[in-house]
C-alpha cells in the first residue's frame, strides 16, 4: 500500500513524499525572462514547507515561446547565475526541483512575441487570442532543437529533473490535437503522427540530458473540447512515451477554452468537486509502467489517499500551495484539516499586475486579523 510520506527514486530522482508542487506560473521573472530574487524565495519556501518535488512554473524555450509576463527562460546561458540560485534554495532544504519547459505556440499573442505566433496550423480556435502561422519544417526542427538545449541548461544548472509542458493547449498539446493540427504532413491526420512531434521532441530532450537524468511529460488525458485530444488518443501518447522510458507523466485536462472544464476549475469545495483528472489519470495508469502523477482540485487528505489506492504514484497540487507553502508540514504534523485554498483564482491576479502571485484571500484575512487586534 502506497504511504503519502514514502520516499521514492524516479531514475534515480530520491523524493521524500509523494507531494509533487505542479507547475505554477509565478510571474517573478523580468520580461527577458531572467528570475528574481523573489522567485527563489518562493521556491525556498516551497522547499522548507516539506513538498517532494517542486515542479517550476512553465520557461520557454524559445522567445517566440513566451505567453504570460513574468515567465523564466532558459533559452540562453546569460541567466546562469540567477537560475542555479534556484535550484540551490531548494537544495537547501532538502528539496528536489524540476524545471517545466514549454513553448506556447498558438497561445499567445504577436505583441507578446514579436512576431505572428506560430502552430502546427493556421487556425483560430478558442485558446489562441489570434491566428498564428503555420510551422514550416524549419520551425519544427528548431523548437525541437530548443526543448533539447533547454533541458541541457537546466541539467548544468542543478535541476533534478525536467518535464516537458504537453498539456493546457500549448504548442506540444496544440500537434497532439487533431483542432489545431490540421496538418497534411508527417505531424499530422492519424494520431501517431499527432504524436511525432511529441515524440521527437522527447527524444532530443532525452538525448541532451542522457538516460540517467529524469525526464517527466505532463500531457492532458483530454482536451475537455469538442473535436480536441481525447482519452483514446492520450492513452497512446503515453505508452508510446512509456515504451521511451519517460520517467513519469504527470495528468492533467483541458484548455482556456474548456469552459468549466479548464485545468484551473473554481470552486471545489466538496469532497465530491476534488481530484477533477483522477478519472483520466487512472486510465492512463493502467496502460503505462512509469509512475503516473495525477493533478486538479486535490484539497483533502481523504480523497489524496483514495487516489493513492486508486493506483495513482503521486498527488500534484497547484494553488493550495500558493496559500499554504507549508501544507505538507502542516499534513505531516497532524493537522489534517483539507487545503484552506478555495479555489477562486485571485492569484492569477497579482502575478499579471504586483510581479508575482500571491493568495488574494490569505493576504486579505491576514489584514484583517491585523486590523483587529
Ligand atoms: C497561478 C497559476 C499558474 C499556473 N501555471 C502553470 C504552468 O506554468 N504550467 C502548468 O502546467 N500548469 C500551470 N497551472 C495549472 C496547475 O499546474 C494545475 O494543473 C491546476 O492549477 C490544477 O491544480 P490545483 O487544483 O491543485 O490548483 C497554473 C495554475 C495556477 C493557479
Amino acid at each position: 500500500m502506497k504511504e503519502l510520506f514514502d520516499s521514492t527514486t524516479i531514475n534515480g530522482m530520491t523524493l521524500r513524499n509523494r507531494f509533487v508542487r505542479s507547475a505554477t506560473w509565478e510571474g517573478m521573472c523580468e520580461d527577458n525572462g531572467r528570475p528574481t530574487p523573489r522567485l527563489a524565495s518562493c521556491y525556498s519556501d516551497l522547499a522548507a514547507g516539506g513538498v517532494g518535488l517542486i515542479i517550476t512554473g512553465y520557461a520557454f524555450v524559445r522567445p517566440d515561446g513566451k505567453q504570460m509576463p513574468g515567465k523564466m527562460g532558459i533559452h540562453t546561458d546569460d541567466f546562469a547565475p540567477d537560475i542555479k540560485s534556484l535550484t540551490e534554495a531548494v537544495h537547501s532544504h532538502g528539496g528536489r526541483i524540476c524545471i517545466q519547459l514549454v513553448h506556447a505556440g498558438g497561445q499567445t499573442t504577436a505583441k507578446t512575441v514579436g512576431r505572428r505566433p506560430l502552430a502546427p496550423s493556421a487556425v483560430k480556435v478558442g485558446q489562441f487570442p489570434e491566428e498564428p502561422g503555420a510551422m514550416t519544417q524549419g520551425d519544427i526542427d528548431g523548437i525541437i532543437a530548443a526543448f533539447g538545449d533547454g533541458a541541457r541548461r537546466a541539467k548544468e544548472y542543478g535541476f533534478d529533473a525536467v518535464q516537458l509542458h504537453a498539456a493546457h493547449g500549448y504548442l506540444i498539446n496544440q500537434f497532439l490535437s487533431p483542432l489545431t493540427n490540421q496538418r497534411t504532413d508527417g505531424y499530422g491526420g492519424p494520431v501517431e503522427n499527432r504524436c511525432r512531434f511529441l515524440l521527437e521532441v522527447y527524444r532530443s530532450v532525452r538525448a541532451a540530458v542522457g538516460p540517467d537524468f529524469p525526464v517527466l511529460v505532463k500531457l492532458n488525458g483530454s482536451d475537455n473540447l469538442e473535436g480536441g485530444l481525447d482519452i483514446k488518443d492520450a492513452v497512446y501518447a503515453a505508452r508510446l512515451l512509456d515504451k521511451e522510458e519517460i520517467d513519469a507523466i504527470e495528468v492533467s485536462g483541458g484548455t482556456s477554452a474548456s469552459g468549466d472544464k479548464t485545468p484551473v476549475r473554481t470552486k471545489i469545495d466538496s469532497p465530491e468537486k476534488e481530484a477533477y483528472n483522477a478519472g483520466l489519470a487512472g486510465e492512463i495508469r493502467m496502460a503505462v509502467s512509469c509512475p503516473v502523477m495525477a493533478v486538479g482540485g486535490f484539497r483533502s487528505l481523504e480523497v489524496i489517499r483514495g487516489a493513492l489506492g486508486d493506483g495513482i504514484d503521486y498527488i500534484s497540487m497547484s494553488r493550495p500551495f500558493i496559500r499554504e507553502p507549508r501544507l505538507v508540514e502542516r499534513w505531516k504534523k497532524g493537522d489534517h484539516a483539507p487545503a484552506r485554498c478555495i479555489s477562486c483564482n485571485g492569484c492569477f491576479r497579482p502575478g499579471l499586475k504586483e510581479g508575482g502571485i500571491y493568495c488574494v484571500v490569505e493576504k486579505k484575512e491576514a489584514e484583517e486579523r491585523a486590523n483587529k487586534g
